[in-house]
């Protein structure tokens, strides 16, 4: 299920570094435990350790500076450190250490595991070879790691280097205009201007002297000659956004200019020359405004020489938890009492819910989480109503609740289903009873023999008995 993490767990409580490990374990990831005695970095590095889980005074006790060292040995190293450090305000500071209270709580754990394969993921991206620099770029901007994100990345990077007319189409808040500036941002004309133009907000009887500006006294209120949009974006990129929206005179005049790479200001003899690189983005269907004769036919094939389409959200799922925690981080900058991440189940309802509003949706809603509640994990009764009814999730049900239970669309293997459900009752029966065996089982309304024996049978090696 993961790409196999390698997580060590340094802990000198024994309990604690059994639940853990036996947690982990049983959720597919490789897991190794801290020798006494051995030394820190040198497993860290020999092991090809992704994430290190410890309790805070154990590690700065064994190695006190370790702080100080952590980033310089392995940048896409996280540290998860639990318990109270003393020292908060530094280990705060520090983007690759994670940091929650004791007693562990094992949901808020895999919710920083969760947060730290997106950080490296994230981080990794920043250095994919090859076209390192554009990528970088494009990611620093544009997240995304699903299979259509990165074909997008990839068209992005190719376009950009061309100065070919460019349509971008896509739901509304799918990040068009990001996707604009990115292609601006990798082309050669990105020491020039890239002016955007919302045709849908302009009023229509303006608009025309907006894009190819106006010369004195050409109207009523044209006191000075003015630039237009064009104009600006002279040998730089002229955004035309919401273009489905432009009226039928100025589509023509708008066929013109790209026919012709020249156009007249209002009221002006003459005509212009100009250099500019179109993109043009909609929201709404072209093809059908165009069978429907609300769009010129030919402006259209105009437009779309390469035509790019982002999908939505609820497309490419896989982006959803990167996103949030991406938001998560950038919100949480500079406030104390930030918020650590979103349980299990949280996530699993944000990951099943459609996103009619797209990133923008998923954006204005960690920020609004982060300002309304603050600190500690999203639970799911700290979501807003309409994102706790989730009919997607092609994730196994989490909660004893029958009504809960949904068989996902594409069908389910139930063996599986029934064995991660028992894992996760058994795994949360243990973290409520912080590893007592003999409670968990009376809360599972099972006797210890069989707790004991289904530990086993799972392979979750979980202390000696
Ligand atoms: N892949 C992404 N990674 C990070 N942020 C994104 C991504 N896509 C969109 N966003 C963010 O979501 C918000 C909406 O993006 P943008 O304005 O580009 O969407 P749009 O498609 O132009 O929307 P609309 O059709 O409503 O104009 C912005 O704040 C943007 O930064
Ligand atoms: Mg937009």
């Amino acid at each position: 299920m993961h790409a196999n993490s390698s997580i060590l767990i340094a802990d000198s409580d024994v309990k604690t570094r059994d639940l853990v490990s036996a947690f982990l374990t049983y959720q597919g990831y490789n897991i190794a435990c801290l020798e006494h005695n051995a030394p820190f970095f040198d497993t860290v590095k020999k092991q090809n350790i992704d994430i290190v889980i410890t309790d805070i005074a154990h590690l700065s006790s064994i190695v006190p500076d370790f702080l100080d060292r952590v980033a310089t040995v392995n940048p896409l190293l996280v540290v998860i450190a639990y318990g109270n450090s003393g020292n908060g305000t530094k280990i705060d500071s520090c983007e690759n250490v994670f940091t929650l209270p004791k007693p562990l709580n094992l949901d808020e754990l895999e919710s920083l595991v969760m947060r730290a394969r997106e950080y490296q993921t994230m981080k990794s991206l920043d250095t994919v070879s090859g076209d390192a620099d554009q990528h970088q770029a494009l990611s620093l901007s544009m997240i995304g790691k699903s299979a259509p994100m990165r074909e997008l990345f990839g068209l992005i990077t190719k376009v950009a280097a061309s100065n070919a007319t460019v349509l971008i189409q896509g739901e509304s808040g799918t990040g068009k205009e990001l996707a604009a500036r990115a292609i601006h941002q990798l082309s050669t004309r990105n020491r020039n201007n890239f002016i955007p133009v919302n045709c849908a907000a302009i009023p229509d009887d303006l608009l025309e002297s907006e894009l190819f500006g106006h010369v004195k006294g050409s109207f009523t209120g044209a006191y000075a000659n003015r630039a237009g949009r064009f104009e600006m974006a002279d040998k730089g990129t002229l955004f035309l956004d919401e273009i489905g929206d432009m009226k039928a005179n100025l589509q023509v005049k708008l066929l013109r200019v790209l026919q012709n790479r020249e156009f007249e200001p209002v009221g002006a003899s003459k005509s212009q020359k100009v250099d500019v690189r179109i993109v043009a983005a909609t929201n709404k269907n072209l093809e059908e405004q165009v069978a429907k004769r609300d769009f010129r036919e030919d402006l259209y094939y105009r437009l779309s020489v390469i035509p790019i389409t982002i999908p939505p959200l609820r497309e490419r799922r896989e982006d959803i938890p990167l996103l949030v925690h991406t938001f998560l981080a950038r919100f949480n900058s500079d406030k104390r009492n930030a918020l650590k991440g979103f349980s299990r189940e949280a996530m699993e309802l944000l990951c099943s819910y459609d996103w009619p509003g797209n990133v923008r949706e998923l954006e204005n809603l960690v920020e609004r989480l982060v300002i309304l509640k603050g600190s500690g994990f999203i639970a799911p009764e700290d979501l807003p109503e309409k994102y706790l009814t989730g009919k997607h999730s092609s994730l196994p049900p989490v909660t004893a609740q029958q009504s809960d239970i949904q068989l996902p669309e594409g069908g389910i293997c139930i063996n599986s289903a029934v064995d991660e459900f028992e894992n996760r009752l058994i795994m949360q029966a243990l973290n409520r009873t912080g590893g007592n065996k003999k409670e968990a089982a009376l809360l599972l309304n099972l006797k210890r023999t069989t707790l004991i024996e289904k530990l086993k049978k799972k392979h979750l090696a979980f202390g000696e008995e």
